[in-house]
């Protein structure tokens, strides 16, 4: 075994590498065979390799980034049901079953109103959890160095070959010592500006996608949650929301114009601002706190088709990118994997290729129940530059009918809590919803 990341510092050649010397003996590729190669650390790649290895599958993970900037990197937290009941079935789930915040619903406000949607209630019992995902990934990556199988962060020139053939091939720097893995599959999770997707010659894919004129101010502020639910807010000033990451931490976000600079919203300006839009009669607004962390976003829709080329799947954002509004990115992700990993898993199971081959246009059809509903919620709750007062009216009275009639708001609780993962059948089986 070559040393990744699972093993002590420093560069060991054992019995199992193949050392082929190139230039004049001075450089060695090391050579490693693997059933599946999995490109990046992220939410989708760690939870794929966990699944695989829990069926006894082997893998090897390899991350541009280093352990500690995967760790850190602050995204989304809110986990769907079947991302919860996921990570608890495969032993990853004991932190987020105590630390996660259980929500049995979610306050939609407008025009200085809040209303409440009860999932739980209108769901038969579903809910989402509040997990930051880099606590998520945080217990994935303990997993993975728990198992002792290897996972290269620090990886440079990550490259792709042979994936028309047999065996695929990886190729990859990691502390100056050059990386070829062979395997039978490789699992493209490297994110949206990864090297998977580009892998795809032109003319086998077909991209779908949407920019958005606006961004998110996104805030995370030392202060006590002073709602227990989360808030999305339409504002005539614009979208604002408020979340949380635990007893002590608020997060929070504010519509702004997607090329302005985090460093011109001073804490006395975000919090003005955050207290106009998020303000209602109930007496609810943010509690301020100190500002640990600024910084602006973009929004986009992408999906990339298909899911899969040749020995190559794609899974999360390397895949399909959905605006933030609705928090439907990991969750999608871990979609991807858990229907990879079963379908993966059946074909060393049985040698059934079934599965593998109804992947991309099953893991679609969830990708684009989610993309509309995405949709919906961005721009249902963002105030567009070039959009009219008659929008902003439309928009509100598409709020009034979610909140007043009990099919929209079980519409609504159906696709933000999300659809169950069954894909013992080769299908979504969506026990609570239809849409994503
Ligand atoms: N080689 C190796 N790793 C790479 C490369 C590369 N060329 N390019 C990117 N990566 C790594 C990134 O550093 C990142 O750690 O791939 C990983 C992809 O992880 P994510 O971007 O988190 O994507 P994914 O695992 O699909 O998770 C989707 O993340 O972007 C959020 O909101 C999104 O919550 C969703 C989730
Ligand atoms: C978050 O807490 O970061 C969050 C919550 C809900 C969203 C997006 C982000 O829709």
């Amino acid at each position: 075994m070559c040393d990744s990341e699972t093993e002590p510092e420093g560069r060991q050649l054992t019995l199992d590498t193949f050392a082929v010397p190139t230039v004049l003996l001075l450089f060695y590729i090391c050579q490693m065979r693997t059933q599946v190669a999995i490109i990046g650390a992220g939410p989708a790649g760690l939870t794929l390799a966990h699944l695989l290895h829990r069926s006894g599958i082997e893998s090897v993970i390899v991350e541009h980034r280093s352990r500690e900037y995967v760790i850190e990197r602050v995204r989304a937290g809110v986990l769907e049901q079947a991302t919860v009941d996921l990570m608890v079935a495969a032993g990853v789930g004991d932190r987020l079953q105590r630390e996660g915040m259980r929500h049995d619903g979610v306050h939609i406000a407008f025009n200085g109103r809040r209303h409440r949607i009860d999932f739980a209630e209108l769901t038969g019992g579903s809910a989402i959890t509040i997990y930051g995902q880099n606590e998520l990934v945080k217990d994935l990556i303990e997993a993975r160095l728990h198992t002792g199988a290897p996972l290269f962060f620090d990886s440079d020139n990550v490259t792709l070959a042979n994936l028309r053939e047999p065996r695929a091939v990886v190729r990859f720097i990691h502390r100056d010592q050059e990386y070829q893995v062979e395997a039978d599959y490789v699992a493209g999770c490297d994110g949206f500006h990864g090297i998977s997707r580009p892998a795809i010659p032109a003319t086998d894919l077909r991209i779908y996608e949407r920019a958005y004129p606006f961004a998110w101010l996104g805030i995370l502020a030392e202060a006590a949650p002073s709602s227990h639910e989360l808030v999305y807010c339409l504002h005539d000033r614009g979208f604002a929301l408020f979340s949380m990451r635990s007893p002590q931490l608020t997060r929070l976000y504010l519509q702004c114009r997607p090329d302005e600079d985090a460093q011109d919203w001073s804490d006395d300006r975000i919090w003005s601002e955050l207290h106009a839009r998020l303000r209602t009669d109930d007496g609810f607004t943010p509690t301020e706190g100190r500002i640990v962390q600024k910084a602006v976003t973009g929004m986009r829709s992408m999906v990339a088709e298909p899911m899969r080329w040749q020995r190559m799947f794609l899974a999360g954002d390397a895949a399909h990118i959905v605006p933030p509004t609705g928090a439907k990115g990991l969750n999608l992700a871990v979609a991807d994997v858990a229907r990879l990993a079963a379908a993966i898993e059946a074909f060393y199971r049985d040698g059934s290729a079934r599965l593998l081959e109804g992947y991309s246009a099953l893991a679609l059809a969830r990708v684009w129940g989610a993309q509309r509903f995405s949709w919906w919620m961005t721009s249902t709750l963002h105030r567009a530059p070039d959009g009219s007062e008659f929008d902003y009216r439309r928009q509100v009275a598409d709020l009034e009918y979610l909140v007043s009639s009990r099919a929209a708001m079980t519409s609504f609780a159906e696709s933000y809590v999300g659809a169950r993962f069954d894909f013992s059948h080769g299908h979504n089986v969506a026990r609570t919803s239809c849409s994503s």
